[in-house]
């Protein structure tokens, strides 16, 4: 494989645009301005940097539910979920409502070298602070305005992922969230399981929307272990939202498999993935508007 064959996918999760925290416009330049200098980190690095660069960046953007920007809990604090994996050496690792720290990416690429990859709550934190992670608080002022609004009005979900393959036909997938908002404590998301983010040597899904919907059809597991079975992307993504459609699910993924095609879907017409891809003959953004891309 050669770096022409090298691709990278992200997304800024799904849903109706909230359009409270920002604006459309807003999501496309956040996404615009990750995807380039992470493509760049996987022609150098490979899969795995360009992952973490692309995660770390959106964690860093505050319109984005992940990281800096991450929506607040019932009881008014954030806790954040990551999820790492790629093909090299299928070890999935994952922080599980982790707190104050800047990159919960970050925490969950250093869980590979340990004995126990996943970790959760003031342990997760803990252990963070131990590897020299420092005190970050990630609450903004546009999120605590919107959590003090959501006491009434419910909003919508959000997240921020990446998948990429690079010239060694490494693929990695990463996932990082500020879960639903206004969860109660304790609530476990998708996107530090297997359901939320996987990858091996066939393939890397991402996803987003409502992790208990994701948890229920064990979305990115499944899209892997049907690409196993040599079921085309395409068909499997088909199959896998008319089933969540049929069960009512809202959630939404990005994907990519060892022959480098892209792949972008949601559960309804009605739900958008944020998203934007990167090779060397494609430049793509801004949503899916509900349909199935396959590139
Ligand atoms: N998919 C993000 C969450 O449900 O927390």
């Amino acid at each position: 494989m050669g770096k022409g064959n090298c691709k990278l996918i992200i997304h800024g999760g799904a849903g109706r645009l909230e359009g409270k925290v920002a604006t459309k416009e807003q999501y496309r330049i956040g996404l615009q301005e990750a995807i380039h200098p992470a493509y760049e980190t996987l022609l150098e690095q490979g899969s795995r940097a360009a992952v973490l660069h692309a995660i770390r960046l959106l964690e860093n953007d505050p319109i984005f539910n992940a990281g800096t920007g991450s929506k607040l809990q019932k009881d008014g604090r954030v806790r954040m979920s990551a999820g790492l994996m790629d093909s090299m050496d299928g070890i999935f690792s994952g922080v599980i409502n982790i707190y104050d720290v800047e990159h919960p990416i970050s925490v969950a690429d250093s869980l590979r070298a340990e004995v126990h990859h996943l970790l959760s709550g003031n342990e997760a934190t803990e252990y963070a602070r131990r590897k020299g992670f420092p005190f970050h608080d990630p609450i903004t002022m546009s999120r605590f305005i919107e959590y003090r609004k959501a006491l009434r009005n419910r909003e919508k979900f959000g997240t921020v992922g990446a998948v990429a393959l690079d010239d060694e036909g490494i693929i990695c997938a990463g996932t990082s969230t500020g879960g639903i908002g206004n969860e109660t404590p304790g609530r476990v998301s998708d996107s530090a399981s297997v359901a939320g983010t996987f990858a091996d040597s066939v393939g890397g899904v991402s996803c987003t929307g409502k992790g208990e919907h994701i948890i229920n059809q064990a979305v990115a597991a499944q899209v892997i272990y049907r690409l196993r079975d040599g079921v085309p992307l395409k068909k499997i993504l088909t199959e896998l939202s008319k089933e969540g459609a049929s069960r009512n699910h809202e959630f939404g993924l990005i994907s990519l498999d060892q022959t480098g095609r892209f792949g972008v879907r949601s559960t309804k017409a009605s739900i958008s993935v944020l998203y934007a891809l990167k090779d060397s003959h494609h430049q793509l953004d801004f949503t899916n508007g509900g349909r199935n891309l396959i590139l």
